[in-house]
């Protein structure tokens, strides 16, 4: 029976694609339920929200938390960020 347990627990780790470094303090405040001032970002197109946090990062984006948060991420990270993001439902 344990390892029976011990199996499930483990395929279902393996199904989900680990996030990448930094994506997980995006959901403390875009969470589904959040207020309207924090719009969700899961499951929009990878392409909108790269071109987003892109323009937050360079500052071409009107932003009050956003433009500071993305600088502390490269192009590429935040390319794997928004990959990540809209994979989540
Ligand atoms: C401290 C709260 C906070 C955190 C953490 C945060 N955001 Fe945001 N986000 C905001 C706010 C507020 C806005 C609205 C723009 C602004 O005022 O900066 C926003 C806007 C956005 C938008 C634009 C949404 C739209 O439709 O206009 C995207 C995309 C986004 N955030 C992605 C992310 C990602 C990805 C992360 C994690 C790397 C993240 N955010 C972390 C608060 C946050």
């Amino acid at each position: 029976m344990k390892r029976g347990v011990l199996l499930t627990l483990a395929v279902a780790l393996a199904a989900a694609a680990p996030p990448p470094p930094g994506a997980l303090v995006c959901s403390g405040c875009h969470a589904a339920t959040a207020d309207p001032g924090f719009p969700p970002i899961a499951g929009r197109a990878a392409a909108e929200l790269e071109a987003e946090l892109l323009a937050y990062r360079a500052g071409t984006r009107p932003a009050t938390v956003m433009d500071r948060l993305t600088r502390g991420f490269s192009p590429g990270e935040l390319t794997s960020i928004a990959a990540y993001w809209a994979a989540q439902k």
